[in-house]
């Protein structure tokens, strides 16, 4: 599929038809991090499958719903549920919510993503600030003719992770009761969770965290050139650090244990943007 900026055009004309909000941030919620949309004040929903040109969310821990509204006074959407390349979105297709979002007025991305530790000083329940990814798959969110309205065909993404929101993130963790850290994810393209070897394969490159997505969204931001903080909670130590097999459910209760603080980390830096 080679997309033209009508195709994004037409679902942000929808929802802007539907709900008459102009939101400033965007938050892409991960997997069990949705609690954080009941925090929404004055809520608007769209379900996935209403939008003309989205995708659909197929896990179960995520929602499928747009959630339009305002956090902590700002106004935000809010993707309650995610899309990843393992449900069998091709990398292409997954440059869809990151470009509607910016073409409803979206100004700073938030992404958020429950992570396996490699870095052995992290635990399950901190969060990491993401500093760079590595992505060795060989596919790119941006494959295909390039849809110049969004950016260059070229791009540099020294920065994409904006340091001036790191510092934000890393400034406002001083009060939270979670440990935060600055570290470097790993995309892997997942279901299976990562053998032992591929994580110490992971660490020797540099990899603190492990997880299978935020880089398709990450990468569209980064070429449109849109301000972008990428959140990790920490939900298990990743394979092979720890003697014992690792499950989904692990997955899904540290993500439930860690909602509360976690939101309310997410709302001072919502405040402080
Ligand atoms: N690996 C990949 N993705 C994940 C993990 C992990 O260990 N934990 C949560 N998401």
């Amino acid at each position: 599929m080679s997309y033209t900026s009508a195709y994004f055009q037409k679902s942000a004309d929808f929802l802007r038809t539907k709900t008459g909000r102009t939101p400033e941030i965007g938050i892409v919620l991960g997997s069990c991090l949705g609690p954080f949309a009941r925090e929404i004040e004055d809520p608007v929903e769209v379900d996935y499958g209403d939008i003309p040109n989205f995708l659909l969310s197929t896990v179960a821990s995520h929602a499928g719903k747009l959630i339009f509204g305002t956090v902590s006074g700002r106004s935000v959407v809010c993707m309650s549920g995610r899309f990843h390349s393992y449900e069998g979105y091709s990398f292409e297709e997954l440059v869809i919510p990151v470009r509607v979002l910016r073409l409803l007025g979206v100004k700073t991305l938030i992404l958020t993503n429950a992570a396996g530790a490699v870095n052995r000083d992290y635990r399950p329940g901190d969060v990491m600030v993401l500093r760079d990814h590595i992505k060795l798959n060989g596919s790119s969110p941006l494959l295909g003719p390039n849809v110049e309205d969004f950016g260059p065909r070229f791009f540099d993404v020294t920065r994409m992770y904006t340091p001036e929101l790191r510092k934000l993130a890393l400034d406002l963790a001083q009060g939270s009761s979670l440990r935060v850290h600055e570290g470097t994810y790993m995309f892997f393209p997942g279901p299976q969770f990562e053998t032992p070897a591929e994580i110490r394969a992971a660490r020797a490159l540099g990899a603190d965290a492990v997880g299978m997505s935020t880089v398709t969204e990450a990468l569209t931001a980064a070429h449109c050139g849109m301000p972008l903080l990428a959140l990790s909670v920490i939900t298990n130590m990743a394979a092979g650090v720890l003697d014992r097999p690792l499950s989904g459910e692990e997955v899904d209760e540290a993500a439930e244990r860690v909602a509360k603080p976690f939101s309310d980390y997410m709302k001072k830096i919502v405040a402080a943007i």
